[in-house]
This record gives C-alpha cells, structure tokens and sequence, in this order.
C-alpha cells in the first residue's frame, strides 16, 4: 500500500460493466482523482458487447489501463485480454472472486470458476502489470443486486441455512481498482476484499429495516428443493449451477470469512455493512 500517485496519463482508463456495481464506483473513484476514464457496456455511446468481438477494438483504442469486469461464466475474457495487449495496454486490474483456487469454495463443476481461473490465468502471463482483486457478496447485492427483490417483497428465499457472510461494499472494490490502476505499489497483488465484520441474512435485513428500508424476514430453503424450483421457472440450468455453487460458499460458512484486502490497499478498514445500509436507504432502493 501506498499514497503517492503516478504521474496523470494522457490516455483513458477503460471501465468495462462500469454502469454495473463494481465498474459505477471504480469509475467514480478514478474520476474523483482526475483520470480520464472511458465506460464501456452494452449500453454506452460507443457500445462494448461481450458477445460481439467486432466491439472490442474501438473501446479499446488509445487506452493503456483497463479495469476488467468479466461475465459470469463467459469464456471470452483470455480473447479479449490478448487483444488489449495488442492494443498496447499496460496494466490491467481484474474483478475475479474470493475462493476461486480454493478446492471445494465452490462445486467442482461450477462453470464460473473455471472461466474465473482460466481469466485469472491469462491476466498473470499476458505481459501487462495486473492486480486481480477477488471479493466475497457484495452489500450492494440487497439494493441493487440479485437480493434487492426479494427484500422489496418482504421475503427473501436462499438456501443459505443460518450462515453468517462478510459482505463487501462495492464502493471499497472500486477504490482498490482505482488504486490498483493509479498507484504504485499494487502489482502482482492479489487481493481478497470483504467486509469488516460478518453478519447473518436475519441481521442484514434487520438493519435494513432499522435504517428506513423495507422490514422483510429471511427465509431458508432447501438447496436441491431451491435449485429445481429455479429450473422448473425456466432459468437455464447453467445459470442455476452457478448460482446455487455461489450460494452454497455462503451454506458451508465460507463466506464468513474476514479478509485483509482492504486494509492492505487502502491503508484503512473496510466499509461496515451499518455504513453501506445508511448511504443506500436514502436513494429508495427498498421502497416498495
Ligand atoms: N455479486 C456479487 O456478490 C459478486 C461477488 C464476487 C464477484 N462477483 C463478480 O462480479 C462481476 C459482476 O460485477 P458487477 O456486479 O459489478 O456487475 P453488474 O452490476 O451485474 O453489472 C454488469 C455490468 O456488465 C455489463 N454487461 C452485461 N452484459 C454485458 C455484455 N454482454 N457485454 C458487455 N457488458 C455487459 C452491464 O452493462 P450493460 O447492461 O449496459 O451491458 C453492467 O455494466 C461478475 O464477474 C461476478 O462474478 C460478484
């Protein structure tokens, strides 16, 4: 960890899935520190598709630093890696996921973490200075995430038994990307980023209420009864093994977990969970 700055450059820093809940805060923090930062998603002015290769080289002409943000189980991630080289980026700091490399984090058929590792991989030998920052769930999960539903409708179902999860606020995650990507003394790091303190989905939703959201009770359902009851709505089955292989991280407590990533890069404590409920109560996410 370090506070002194590299000098400004002349070139954008590129933000993929910055419209998304990491990329939004990365780009803010790199803005509030005076870098040129250049967006790019699906939905931005010059558009950038995952899925559409012939996207890839216009986002990335003229940049140098890229923060990455792939998507779950896409295997395009080492593809466009290799083309950022070639476009002559130097540095590149990559969102992959705590207990990637650990065996039996996740289901060992889980298709996002082996597209996680291959990713991760492809980072570490490309040439370019990298950082891969690896966080656990993330806060913003309940007010803008996959959570958010279910708190609004006053019941949220998860096969998560009565673990306890550390969660990680975005807005720390986009401060060690702009660190990453700005300071020196970040490469070849990998960090693992959680929140301060671990607490259960019955107290997380308890604070919520506390603050002014929507009171809502947790409930706890069966893994296999959860997952087949996802099939049977139509979800395709790779995106439920991907998502019940997250889950059952937080099932087996995992997810517990205090990791040191953000102290480490920041050279401060990681955002509570009290702090990320009383700045997102306000903007209405849990107003019916
Ligand atoms: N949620 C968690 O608790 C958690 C924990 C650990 C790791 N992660 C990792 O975090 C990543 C997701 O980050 P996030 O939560 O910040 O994102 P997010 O809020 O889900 O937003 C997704 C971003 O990706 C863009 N996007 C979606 N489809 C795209 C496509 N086909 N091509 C280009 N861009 C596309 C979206 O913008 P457009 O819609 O405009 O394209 C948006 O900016 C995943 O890799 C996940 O594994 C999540």
């Amino acid at each position: 960890m370090t506070t002194t700055t590299r000098p400004a450059s002349r070139h954008p820093i590129l933000v993929l899935g910055g419209t998304g809940k990491t990329g939004s805060r990365a780009a803010a923090a790199l803005r509030a520190r005076g870098a040129d930062v250049r967006v790019a998603s699906r939905s931005t002015e010059v558009p950038f598709d995952w899925s559409d290769e012939s996207t890839w080289d216009r986002v990335l002409d003229g940049v140098r630093a890229v923060y990455l943000v792939p998507l779950d189980g896409a295997e395009a991630g080492p593809a466009f890696v290799r083309r950022a080289v070639a476009a002559g980026v130097e540095r590149v700091v990559l969102l992959s996921a705590r207990g990637v490399d650990t065996p039996g984090y996740f289901a060992p058929d889980d298709p996002a973490t082996r597209a996680r590792l291959d990713l991760e991989a492809a980072v570490r030998d490309a040439g370019p200075a990298w950082t891969i920052l690896r966080p656990g769930w993330f806060a913003q999960n309940f007010s803008e995430g996959l959570f958010r539903d279910g708190v609004r409708a006053g019941e949220l179902v998860l096969p998560t038994g009565t673990a306890a999860v550390s969660f990680v606020d975005t807005e720390d995650i986009g401060a060690v990307a702009a660190a990453a990507l700005l300071d020196p003394g970040h490469d070849g790091e990998t960090y693992e980023l959680s929140g301060p303190r671990a607490l259960t989905f019955d107290a997380a939703l308890a604070e919520i209420a506390a603050a002014g959201g929507r009171r809502a009770d947790y409930v706890a359902a069966d893994p296999d009864e959860y997952a087949a009851a996802l099939i049977a709505q139509g979800v395709p089955e790779v995106e439920v093994a991907m998502w019940t292989s997250a889950l059952g991280s937080i099932h087996r407590g995992l997810e517990a977990a205090i990791s040191d990533g953000v102290p480490r890069a920041l050279g401060r404590p990681a955002r509570d969970f009290t702090e990320f409920v009383r700045s997102a109560a306000p903007t209405g996410a849990w107003t019916p």
